[in-house]
């Protein structure tokens, strides 16, 4: 036998042991040592077998060690059925989380037992996979069709007191595992209960699986994943039990195979390594027990409202008592959804909104706090009014953040005395929901205050990506591209609604022109007005149509009109047919035939710009590495989780067509096209993005 599974006999009960830290993972020793000790438990005539995991869970899950190597007998699935196949009785006692494989295990069991605050499910999906050891064949059997999508699709995880209520779980009790799952074996024994294989319980009845596919393929905007697990639960019901393990696997095997997969297993460790930065190592974050907010408009009270939901107090300072009190109604009505939803008690609400919220407009205010986050409007002079502020009256030590969407963070740190403790710290709206944060490092930024910064991220439960300062920082610079990308192509001939669709067919969450309307169409006026202000340079394409839009005071979804008309009551809006008038009187102004292009051409441009100036971005140091513009599209700009990121997608097409391609694109306009050199660098070398996220993890 195998140390991974500890053996030991209690009476008539055999006990299996998972020990193997941290989280009992189903690696090769410990299914040899499952296989083992269910041999032994019989050849030793014991009665029952317990199985149970020592730490701080049952088996949480496969070896992710274990990924992409070839797989090494004996088999998960095969592991599961052997335990279901003994003819002693097998009991599970589960704590921590039985997910995946564990719940599989679990699920081969003949009865299970739980402690309340166990969480169980079957997470496969979410890195692009189906269950694969019998869970789309034996959950069905046990609770039926519509629970079974709900738990397999989603991939969520599931609490013991509502997988005792859904039929997963046969029992819920507080204890030690060893402990409540012996009494409950020898309680079995002792009433004689009957060995209780799921794979012999009756399947549910057929249902219209095509159409359950489909709606479940839309609702995923194409994932597979999820999909093909309904077929493997389609299995559960037409086929005999050892025909749908068959199937099963098949299917199984099938979504290891594809792109999608591993745009998952990338989005998957990405997501982890993003906030792991070697400077970082050792480095103590600052104290970070209160917060200031400046500005309560849509981002300040976004702010506030994860900062209090965190359980961090909050001083919000605004310009007058008046636009405190608005800045107060708008953080309450974020947490109204958060109570409305059950995430927050009523007395947790009166809380947040009361003795945990501070309203202010004098800055001594916040002469104690921790950190200031600043989010006042977007303007340089503005913002260096506040940092002066803030220096003359924050105690020592104390961070003093900009949530700013493009400025220089270096000239409004050197508007202080104390630059070291200044740093970006960019939000997303809604920013109480939107999970990605950029920590933007100026030049002068102490390590400790970036420590801060990942702290913060943690504690607000975001994605926190280290930027570099530039226009617009990682995300904001590459999207201006592409959408700039997008724009040129109205000019050519393709319509903003036409790009929208080709986009959201490729998975994306919005176009870029519902996105504009969602944001506000003001933003980029003011943004081209500036840039024509300043001077634009000669060899750069401009177009003005979307300005008589706003003039007539029309900037998108918050007045009701923009490149869609929204009517009050309804989801999305239908295009607006002044933008077509007004698109082709500016190709007729400016001399432009329009042609004609392809869902797949549109979609090649628009990434081919994205990919492009994500090279500059990762080039310049911007990005630490490629895997963090991936994740920063992904969390922040709608990007499909599935596709792994604009430069995982470019790995997975060829960097060698895209760079031909951009060079193809600047035969028309080489302002633009310019290709990003390193991306040259690695096609000449034969490299790809990943080779760079290895050499840098
Ligand atoms: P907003 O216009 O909704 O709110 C700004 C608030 O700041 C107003 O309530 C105003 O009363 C207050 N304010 C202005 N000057 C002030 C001062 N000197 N002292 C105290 N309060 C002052 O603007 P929004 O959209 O919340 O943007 C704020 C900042 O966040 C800007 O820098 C913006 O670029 C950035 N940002 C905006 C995003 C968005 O999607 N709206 C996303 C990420 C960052």
């Amino acid at each position: 036998m195998t140390d991974a599974i500890g053996y030991e006999r209690v009476g008539d009960i055999a006990v299996l042991k998972a020990q193997n830290p941290p989280v009992n993972a189903l690696g090769l020793d410990v299914r040899q040592g499952l296989v083992d000790g269910i041999e032994r438990a019989e050849s030793e005539g014991a009665k029952a077998v317990l199985i149970y995991g020592d730490g701080r869970t049952y088996f949480a899950g496969a070896d992710i060690r274990e990924f992409g190597k070839p797989p090494q007998g004996p088999f998960l699935p095969d592991v599961c059925t052997r335990i279901e196949s003994s003819p002693l009785l097998v009991i599970s006692a589960l704590h921590g989380t039985a997910l995946g494989g564990g719940l599989e295990i679990a699920l081969g069991s003949h009865y299970r037992i739980a402690v309340p605050s166990a969480r169980i499910g079957l997470p496969e999906v979410l890195i692009g996979v189906m269950p694969g050891a019998g869970g789309t064949q034996r959950l069905p059997r046990l609770i039926g069709i519509d629970a079974s999508v709900d738990v397999i699709t989603s991939g969520r995880q599931v609490g013991a007191k509502e997988a005792l209520s859904l039929g997963i779980l046969d029992r819920v009790e507080e204890g030690e595992p060893r402990e409540i799952g012996l009494a409950y074996a020898q309680e079995l024994l002792d009433q004689g209960a009957p060995r209780r294989a799921i794979s012999e319980m009756p399947a549910p009845e057929s249902v219209d699986f095509d159409a359950l596919y489909d709606s479940v393929l839309k609702k995923g905007r194409g994932l597979l994943a999820p999909a093909v697990a309904i077929r493997g639960i389609q299995a559960c019901c037409e086929l005999p039990f050892d025909e749908g393990m068959k199937r099963e696997r098949e299917l199984f095997m099938e979504l290891m195979s594809t792109d999608q997969r591993q745009g998952m297993i990338h989005a998957f460790f990405s997501e982890r390594a993003v906030s792991k930065l070697p400077e970082l190592k050792g480095v103590e974050p600052r104290a970070l027990n209160s917060l200031g907010v400046i500005g309560g408009g849509t981002m300040g009270a976004g702010i506030a409202t994860a900062a209090l939901l965190a359980g961090l107090p909050v001083v919000m300072l605004e310009m007058t008592a008046e636009a405190a009190e608005a800045a107060k109604g708008r953080i309450a009505g974020n947490l109204q959804g958060a109570l409305k939803r059950g995430k927050i008690s009523q007395e947790k609400f009166d809380h947040l909104t009361g003795e945990a919220l501070t309203l202010a407009t004098d800055y001594d205010a916040l002469s104690d706090v921790d950190l200031v986050i600043e989010a006042v409007f977007e303007e340089m002079g503005v913002k260096k009014e506040v940092f002066g502020k803030l220096d003359a009256v924050c105690k020592k030590g104390a961070i003093l953040a900009s949530n700013t969407s493009y400025l220089d963070v270096n000239e409004i740190a050197a508007s202080t005395s104390r630059p070291e403790d200044v740093i970006g710290l960019h939000f997303f709206s809604p920013a109480h929901v939107m999970k990605l944060l950029e920590i933007v490092v100026a030049d002068k930024t102490a390590l400790d205050v970036v420590a801060t910064g990942f702290e913060l991220g943690k504690r607000l439960k975001k994605i926190s990506v280290r930027a570099g300062v530039c226009d617009g920082f990682i995300g904001n610079r590459i999207l201006a591209t592409y959408r700039k990308a997008a724009d040129h192509m109205v000019l050519d001939g393709a319509s903003p609604y036409q790009i929208d669709k080709a986009l959201t067919d490729f998975g994306f969450a919005m176009g870029p022109f519902a996105v504009a309307d969602l944001a506000g169409l003001d933003i980029g006026w003011a943004v081209r007005k500036r840039k024509r202000a300043e001077g634009m340079d000669p060899r750069e394409r401009d177009s003005s149509y979307m300005d008589k839009i706003c003039e007539a005071g029309n900037f998108g979804q918050k007045t009701g009109k923009g490149y869609y008309v929204y009517e009050a009551g309804k989801r999305g809006g239908t295009p607006n047919p002044e933008v077509a008038e007004l698109i082709e009187a500016e190709r007729a102004e400016k001399g432009i035939t329009p042609k004609e292009f392809t869902d797949e051409e549109i979609v090649t441009r628009y990434m081919a710009a994205m990919v492009n100036e994500a090279a500059k971005v990762v080039g310049e140091g911007i990005a630490r590495r490629p895997l963090d513009v991936d994740m920063t599209l992904l969390f922040g700009y709608g990007f499909p989780r599935y596709r792994g990121g604009p430069l995982k997608w470019a790995d997975m097409q060829g960097l060698d067509t895209l760079l031909a391609n951009i060079k193809s694109y600047a035969e028309e306009d080489d302002y633009f096209w310019q290709p990003a050199p390193l991306l040259e660098q690695l096609v000449a070398e034969g490299r790809t993005f990943d080779d760079l996220n290895k050499e840098n993890s």
